[in-house]
């Protein structure tokens, strides 16, 4: 498999077994204690796998989370920050993060603010971990229904992505992961839209140019974040889809959970619909957008009262100021801008655009 490098965050993409990480483990971290944080499905699924072609993680204390969105709360960080102090971690020693978003957003909050900061590796594990959540340093945990009320943004020492893991990744989580690959194209690549398009995101795990892809998609992350580490500007248009989509991911998580990336799927139909609303993109444009998501991705029936539930969530969402709702637009396919003002009556209107879509098809 080809090997790929994005200098600004430290990403190397390709097999894991000829990447940097045997080095670091054998150069600078020969002597630490490594700390590797898995969830129950990464523990049966990928540790083996690293374990094996890593002699230098022999000793490493393997601590397992919970699965899931639930789980990504302070209580799962206190037991294991009170582990980590059983076994008299220290400052020079190195976590490494084996998993999804949950386990890279919690494992790079865990080891920032243990001691005030350790080390940490992050191998993605998920198609939306290894193209998004694995990168750009944001690490943080829930908080009641709110996504990610609490962390720090601090970026990993290392990230190494193999698409490996993905083969025994459900084809529900590669959907979701694609959301994201088809929210960068959609906010910075026309071309890569066009090229996303055309493909069948299941049959394209077997493509061998998958990595290439997503290397694409990483690139567009890391040099985003790059440019605006802290999000004062160009770094919330990786939000593109999220307002309304984190929305909807939180109310849902009390009922019945939807995955991150189909829920971002809905709001990114609902957000390019305000878009068109604007006159920033073409309904022609509307369109090929729409038809492309709704071909993948299921409708999240929501009755009246949980529209109102959504909406009400709206107002909580971190990229929100002075009480307003804030919302990414697109500029045509493949720009867009930010800091867009939208009302709770436009926000309802995309939602039952959102309805209309899936009940005339
Ligand atoms: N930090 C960021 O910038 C950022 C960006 C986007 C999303 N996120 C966060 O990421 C999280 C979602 O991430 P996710 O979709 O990866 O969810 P996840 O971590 O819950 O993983 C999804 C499921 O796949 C399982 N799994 C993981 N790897 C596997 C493998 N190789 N084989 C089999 N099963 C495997 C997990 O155990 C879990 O059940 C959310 O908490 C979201 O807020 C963070």
């Amino acid at each position: 498999m080809k090997q790929f490098s994005i200098d600004e965050c430290d990403i190397e993409i390709g097999n894991i077994t000829s990447s940097s990480l045997e080095a670091l483990l054998t150069g600078p971290y020969a002597t630490a204690k490594k700390i590797i944080l898995v969830d129950e499905n990464t523990h049966d699924h990928c540790l083996e796998y690293i374990l094996t072609s890593f002699p230098g993680l022999e000793e490493a204390e393997v601590m397992l989370l919970p699965v899931g969105e639930e789980n990504k709360v302070l209580e799962v960080c206190f037991q294991v920050w009170e582990a980590l102090s059983q076994y008299a971690i220290e400052r020079k020693d190195l976590v490494i993060n084996i998993g999804g978003g949950v386990v890279t957003d919690m494992g790079g909050f865990i080891a920032s603010i243990y001691k005030r900061g350790l080390e940490f590796v992050n191998i993605p594990t998920t198609l939306l971990g290894m193209v998004d959540a694995a990168i750009g340093g944001k690490t943080g945990i829930d908080l009641g229904p709110y996504k990610n009320q609490l962390g720090v943004i601090n970026h990993p020492l290392k990230i190494y992505i193999d698409p490996i893991f993905l083969q025994t990744l459900p084809e529900s989580e590669l959907i979701s992961g694609y959301a994201e690959m088809l929210k960068h194209a959609l906010i910075a690549d026309k071309n890569y839209w066009h090229t996303l398009c055309q493909l069948d995101p299941v049959k394209v795990l077997n493509n061998n140019h998958f990595a290439e892809l997503i290397a694409i998609s990483a690139g567009i992350k890391s040099r985003v974040v790059a440019e605006d580490t802290y999000e004062k500007g160009v770094r919330k248009t990786l939000n593109f889809g999220h307002t309304i989509g984190h929305a909807i991911e939180g109310y849902c998580l009390s009922i019945e959970p939807v995955a991150h990336g189909h829920a971002v799927a809905i709001g990114m139909i609902a957000e390019s619909y305000l878009s068109f609303k604007r006159e920033k993109i073409t309904q022609r444009e509307l369109l090929e957008i729409t038809n492309y998501l709704t071909q993948i991705y299921d409708h999240i029936p929501l009755s009246e009262e949980d529209k109102n539930g959504v909406l009400e969530l709206l107002v909580h969402d971190k990229k929100n100021a002075d009480g307003k709702i804030l919302c990414i637009l697109l500029e045509g396919i493949g720009a867009c801008t930010f800091d867009n003002v939208i009302t709770h009556q436009e926000a309802y209107e995309a939602l039952l655009y959102v309805d209309s879509v899936y009940t005339s098809n």
